[in-house]
C-alpha cells in the first residue's frame, strides 16, 4: 500500500506535505513526490525516502498540493514510475494508493486516442481519463473518470487554475483532517495528528470537493455528510519517544497495552468477563487473518478449544477466497492490525455473503473492517508504526484470552486463577523489558548466521511460527518455525552447525517431548537457543544458551515469549545495520489483493 496525502489553505503547502508524508512511510517507502500549484502545477518526484527527495526541493510558496510515498504493485521503484502521475498537458496531477484493475483497457483506448504514457503504473491512466473528459469542470470530470475506472482507489486530484482538490475512495483508506482556513488529506491519521485532531473518515463511494473553507462530500450524486470524530491520542503517539527505533518503543510500550487493552473487561469483584458485544448465536468459530494475526488466530484456536470447548478453524484469509469451507451457525472473526488488509477485507465480505455474523477484532478507529464487519473489538495498542507487528500482536493475544474467558465454561475457582493471572501479566511482561541485555547478547549471536529454526509445541507452535516471522521481516535471516515434532519428518536435513534452533521450552505437558526434540537436534550439531522458564534448573544441560522468562501459567506462555521473539530479532538486524522499521519489500499492511 501507499501513503497520500493532501493540503489546502493559506500556508506553504511544500513542508506540510513532507512531513505528512514522513508520518505515512510506513505504507511505502520505495520512491516518492510532491506536485504544488502555484501558476503551474509543478511535479517533484523520485526513488527512495521523503527526506532525501525533500533536501532536493526548491523553496516555493504554494497554498496546496498532493503527495504520495510508494509500496510499489505495477513497476519498479523508479523516478518514472513514482507518483504524483500528469496528463499530456501537466495541468492534471494525481496520487492513488490502490490497484486499478482495468487500467490496460483503458491505456490501450487512450493510447488510440493520441494520449502519450510514460510509466509502467496503472496509476497513469487516471489524469489521462480526467483530461480526456476535461471541459472546465473538474468534479464532473473526475465523476466520469472513476465511472470508467474498475478497483481499488483513494486518489487525490490536483489541477492548474482549481484552488481546490479533489478526492475519492473505494476499498482503500482516505481520511479527511479538519482545520481552520485549511484542509488536509491523508491515508491514515498519523499524518494529520502535527495539524488537526478533527477528522473525517470517508467512505466507499464517496468523492469530495475540498477548499480552504469547505469540505463538500457526495456518494452516488446524492449529498453525504460524514460524521467528525476528535482522535483521543497525540502525535507523541506516534513519534519514537526517544527509543532508536518505533519497534524498540512499541515492545517496551506492551505492558500498557496489556493494561489498556483488558481495562475494563476484568472486573475485581466478580471473574466475569463482559466484552460488550451483542451475543450471537454459533456453533463454531471461524479466525481469518493475515500475517502476524494469522498467528494471534491460531493462539486464539488453542484458548478457544482449551477454555470454552468450542470447535474453532483458522484460515489465512488469502486463501479463504477459494475455500469452499461449509459455514453454519459458524461465528467469523477477522484479527486485523490495520483493518485495511484488502485480503482480510475480502475474507469478511465473503463470510457476511455465506451469512455469517462477523467481528473484526482491529486496533484502528474508522478502518474499513469496522464498516464490513457486523461487531468490532478494538485493541488498544494505539498507532504502530514500525512494520513489523509487535505491541499489537500481544493485545490481539489479550483479545483472544479475553474472548476465551467470556465463553469458557469452567468453576469459579479457575476463572479466578486465570483472571488474577491475566491482571499480572504486564508486571511479567515489564521484568523481561528490565533484563533485555540479556536477549540482545544472543540477539547479536543470532545476527552471524543467515538461516534459523524455530521449534515448539502445542500453544507455543504459533510462536516459532511468530519468532520466525520476526526474525525474516527485519534481519533478513531466512527462517522456519516448525511444530518440534515435525522437524524430523524432512527439515532434520538442513540442519548443520549452521543452523542455530531457537526452541521454546514451557513448563507443561510438552516438556519431555520438547527435550527429546532437543536431544534429536543436538546429535545434528546444531546450536540451541532455549526460551524457558526462569523456575526451569535443568534445561542448561541440554541446550547452549538460555533466554528466561518469568513463570506463568502455560496458558499464558505466549505471551511472555512473544517479547523474547521481538527482541531476539530487533538485536539481530541491529547488529546487521538492517532498516528496522521499514524492512525492505515490506508495507504495515497491505490494501491490495
Ligand atoms: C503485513 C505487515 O503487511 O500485514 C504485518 O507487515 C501484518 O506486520 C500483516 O501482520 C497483516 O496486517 P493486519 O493489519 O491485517 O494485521
Amino acid at each position: 500500500m501507499c501513503g497520500i496525502v493532501g493540503y489546502i489553505g493559506n500556508r506553504n503547502a511544500q513542508p506540510i506535505l513532507l512531513q505528512s508524508l514522513e508520518r505515512l512511510e510506513y505504507r511505502g517507502y520505495d520512491s516518492c513526490g510532491i506536485a504544488v500549484l502555484s501558476s503551474t502545477v509543478k511535479v517533484y518526484k523520485d526513488a527512495g525516502r521523503v527526506y532525501q527527495l525533500g533536501k532536493a526541493l526548491p523553496k516555493n510558496n504554494s497554498k496546496l498540493g498532493i503527495g504520495h510515498s510508494r509500496w510499489a504493485t505495477h513497476g519498479k521503484p523508479s523516478k518514472i514510475n513514482a507518483h504524483p502521475h500528469t496528463d499530456c498537458s501537466g495541468r492534471i496531477a494525481v496520487v492513488h494508493n490502490g490497484v486499478i484493475d482495468n487500467f490496460q483497457q483503458i491505456k490501450d483506448k487512450l493510447t488510440e486516442e493520441g494520449h502519450l504514457f510514460c510509466s509502467e503504473t496503472d496509476t497513469e491512466v487516471i489524469p489521462h481519463l480526467i483530461e480526456s473528459y476535461y471541459q472546465g469542470d473538474l468534479e464532473q470530470a473526475v465523476q466520469r473518470a472513476l465511472g470508467d475506472l474498475r478497483g481499488s482507489y483513494a486518489l487525490i486530484v490536483l489541477a492548474a487554475d482549481h484552488e481546490e482538490l479533489l478526492v475519492a475512495r473505494n476499498e482503500s483508506p482516505l481520511v479527511l483532517g479538519v482545520g481552520d482556513g485549511e484542509n488536509f488529506v491523508a491515508s491514515d491519521v498519523p499524518a494529520l495528528l502535527d495539524y488537526t485532531d478533527r477528522v473525517i473518515y470517508m467512505e466507499d463511494g464517496d468523492v469530495g470537493v475540498i477548499t480552504a473553507d469547505e469540505i463538500r462530500l457526495v456518494n452516488c450524486n446524492q449529498k453525504v455528510n460524514r460524521e467528525t470524530n476528535v482522535i483521543p491520542w497525540t502525535i507523541d503517539d506516534a513519534e519514537k519517544g526517544g527509543y532508536d527505533h518505533f519497534m524498540l518503543k512499541e515492545i517496551h510500550e506492551q505492558p500498557r497495552v496489556i493494561r489498556d487493552t483488558v481495562a475494563g473487561y476484568l472486573s475485581e469483584i466478580e471473574p466475569v468477563i463482559d466484552l460488550g458485544l451483542e451475543r450471537t448465536q454459533f456453533e463454531d468459530i471461524l479466525l481469518l487473518a493475515c500475517g502476524t494475526s494469522y498467528h494471534a488466530c491460531l493462539v486464539g484456536r488453542y484458548l478457544l478449544e482449551k477454555l470454552a470447548r468450542i470447535p474453532v478453524r483458522v484460515e489465512i484469509a488469502s486463501e479463504f477466497s477459494y475455500s469452499d469451507a461449509v459455514l453454519g451457525e459458524t461465528w467469523v472473526i477477522g484479527i486485523t492490525q490495520s483493518g485495511e488488509t484488502a485480503d482480510l477485507l475480502g475474507a469478511l465480505k465473503k463470510a457476511k455473503q455465506l451469512g455469517c455474523r462477523t467481528l473484526a477484532i482491529t486496533n484502528c478507529f474508522g478502518s474499513s473492517a469496522t464498516r464490513i464487519a457486523d461487531q468490532t473489538f478494538y485493541i488498544r495498542a494505539q498507532p504502530e508504526i514500525s512494520v513489523a507487528a509487535t505491541k499489537s500482536f500481544v493485545a490481539q493475544l489479550m483479545a483472544m484470552y479475553l474472548i476465551a474467558l467470556s465463553e469458557a465454561k469452567m468453576d469459579i475457582k479457575s476463572r479466578e486463577d486465570l483472571t488474577r493471572e491475566l491482571s499480572v501479566l504486564p508486571d511479567k511482561v515489564q521484568r523481561i523489558l528490565d533484563d533485555e541485555e540479556q536477549i540482545a547478547r544472543h540477539g547479536k549471536y543470532l545476527s552471524t548466521y543467515d538461516n534459523a529454526f524455530y521449534i515448539a509445541r502445542g500453544i507455543n507452535f504459533p510462536m516459532a511460527l511468530e519468532g520466525a516471522l520476526k526474525l525474516k521481516e527485519i534481519s533478513y535471516i531466512h527462517a522456519e518455525g516448525y511444530p518440534a515434532g515435525e522437524l524430523k519428518h524432512g527439515p532434520f536435513a538442513l540442519l548443520t552447525p549452521n543452523t542455530p534452533v531457537i526452541a521454546i521450552v514451557a513448563k507443561d505437558d510438552t516438556y519431555e517431548a520438547m527435550l527429546t526434540n532437543i536431544k534429536e537436534i543436538k546429535a545434528r550439531e546444531s546450536p540451541v537457543i532455549a526460551v524457558a522458564d526462569e523456575a526451569d534448573e535443568d534445561i542448561d544441560k541440554f541446550v547452549d544458551e538460555v533466554i528466561r522468562v518469568p513463570s506463568v501459567d502455560s496458558i499464558f506462555s505466549p505471551v511472555v515469549n512473544s517479547v523474547v521473539l521481538q527482541l531476539l530479532p530487533y538485536y539481530a538486524a541491529r547488529e546487521r545495520g538492517c532498516s528496522i522499521d521499514m524492512p525492505r519489500n515490506l508495507a504495515k499492511s497491505v490494501t491490495v489483493k
